[in-house]
């Protein structure tokens, strides 16, 4: 690369225990971390599985207290996670235990980054939206346990928020956030819905899709402090390991994982895949179909997903990023046409024939089809008449935007949207 243009790029990675039974070490690892007193995060739909309480007592056996807070919201709010944080701050710990999907995992660094550095959440939110601030030092310790195989958020330094009066999804990211230890256990899975499970890991495929699809960080101009490196960096030689050991994995484990709720080989695949993409996206950074995806989620609630929770409608996150996948990835095609065979080439498990433009985008639609995906945003609850809205909401991602390997304006997002109205 010439003279100006980025020579660095880092891997940061949480440490994580994985394997079935591993959630028992929970009270262990809080110990090692000098917790005294824990605030465990979960949801309601988690908390009913009983995970939670069987965590919490391996906790308590180690002499540490816990304090329950089971009332996170699918899909978190400024309203919810400020709740949340209100109360983490009320009861008065020093460390924090989220067990649950990603709601739960962002819902627990929001409220740990308030009680560490107190500021209202809108603060820390990225801006244009929010103010932008980083987290003057590091936080409280935080031991993620996912149950669900999608987010990797045990994995990455964001947090994601909804924004209802502003139709928009946006997040909270800097490396502070990152959980402290993250342990995964495939047993945790089991209770999972398929409908869950399905949306999750096509979310994990499109964390690894659009990672290793992304601007190679020496692309970008080198940034003027080590300060100013943006969190997302573009592909590099170290994410490109993760995620393409993610879309393999995908490729031949997502079907079964969704079938058989039993499959704990799958689902724990799944799961180690979920963190696998996790450390790869927390390093290259995901793009054209996430950055849809916040308004595909944001601007409508009318949406009933099967295997939710039924107290409001929304968009599961995986459905609202794989619809504009296949799309994207044809807009893409161009600027790294051999990225994209290999792409399609591990999540369909071996070598394909002739590939082109359109092998990715068919690779991905047999996968939704096979696994129950959404048709495209028409069946979220989308016409052409929206489209504008949706680019607009898509154009205030430009964080993501910035490492997508095409340069994506207002008339090729509207033009992949109107492309994803229906997939089949
Ligand atoms: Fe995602």
């Amino acid at each position: 690369m010439g003279a100006g243009h980025e020579t660095v790029f880092t891997l940061e990675a949480t440490p994580i225990k994985f394997g079935p039974g591993a959630a028992a070490d929970a009270g262990w690892e809080l110990k090692r971390l000098g917790v005294t007193r824990a605030l465990l995060v979960t949801d309601p739909t988690v908390a009913a599985t009983g995970h939670p309480d069987r965590i919490r007592a391996t906790i308590e056996a180690e002499g540490i207290e816990v304090v329950m807070y089971d009332r996170v919201r699918v899909e978190p709010t400024l309203d919810s996670l400020q709740e949340a944080a209100d109360f983490a701050r009320d009861a008065g710990v020093d460390g924090f235990v989220s067990v649950g999907g990603g709601s739960s995992i962002d819902t627990a660094k929001v409220a740990d980054l308030i009680v560490s550095h107190p500021a209202p959440v809108m603060d820390y939110v990225n801006p244009p939206i929010g103010g932008g601030r980083k987290p003057p030092g590091p936080l409280l310790p935080h031991l993620a346990i996912p149950t669900t195989s999608g987010s990797g958020s045990e994995a990455t330094t964001v947090a994601v928020l909804d924004l209802p009066e502003h139709g928009v999804k946006t997040g909270i990211s800097h490396r502070y956030l990152r959980a402290t230890q993250g342990i995964v256990d495939p047993e945790l899975a089991r209770t999972a819905p398929s409908e869950v499970i399905a949306s999750a890991g096509l979310d994990v495929i499109c964390h690894a899709a659009e990672s290793f699809l992304s601007r190679p960080y020496d692309s970008r101009p080198a940034p003027a402090t080590p300060d100013d490196r943006p969190p997302y960096q573009g592909s590099n030689p170290i994410a490109d390991v993760w995620s393409a050991k993610a879309l393999e994995h995908g490729g031949r484990f997502l079907r079964r994982a969704v079938a058989d709720a039993d499959d704990v080989e799958a689902r724990g695949m799944m799961m180690l895949s979920a963190t696998m993409a996790g450390v790869g996206f927390g390093s290259a950074g995901v793009h054209i179909p996430h950055a849809c995806a916040y308004p595909i989620a944001g601007l409508k609630h009318e949406y009933v997903p099967a295997g939710y929770p039924s107290d409001h409608r929304f968009v599961p996150h995986g459905h609202s990023v794989i619809v504009t996948a296949p799309a994207a990835f044809r807009f893409t095609y161009d600027a790294m046409p051999e990225r994209h065979h290999h792409v399609a080439e591990l999540l369909h498990g071996s070598p394909i024939a002739d590939p082109g433009p359109e092998t990715l985008p068919d690779v991905l639609r047999s996968l939704m089809r096979e696994v129950g995906a959404a048709r495209g945003i028409a069946d979220l609850g989308y016409g052409e008449e929206d489209v504008p809205a949706l680019v607009q909401g898509a154009l205030k991602q430009q964080r993501l935007l910035a490492v997508a390997p095409r340069e994506a304006g207002p008339d090729d997002l509207s033009a992949i949207l109107r492309a994803s109205m229906e997939n089949w």
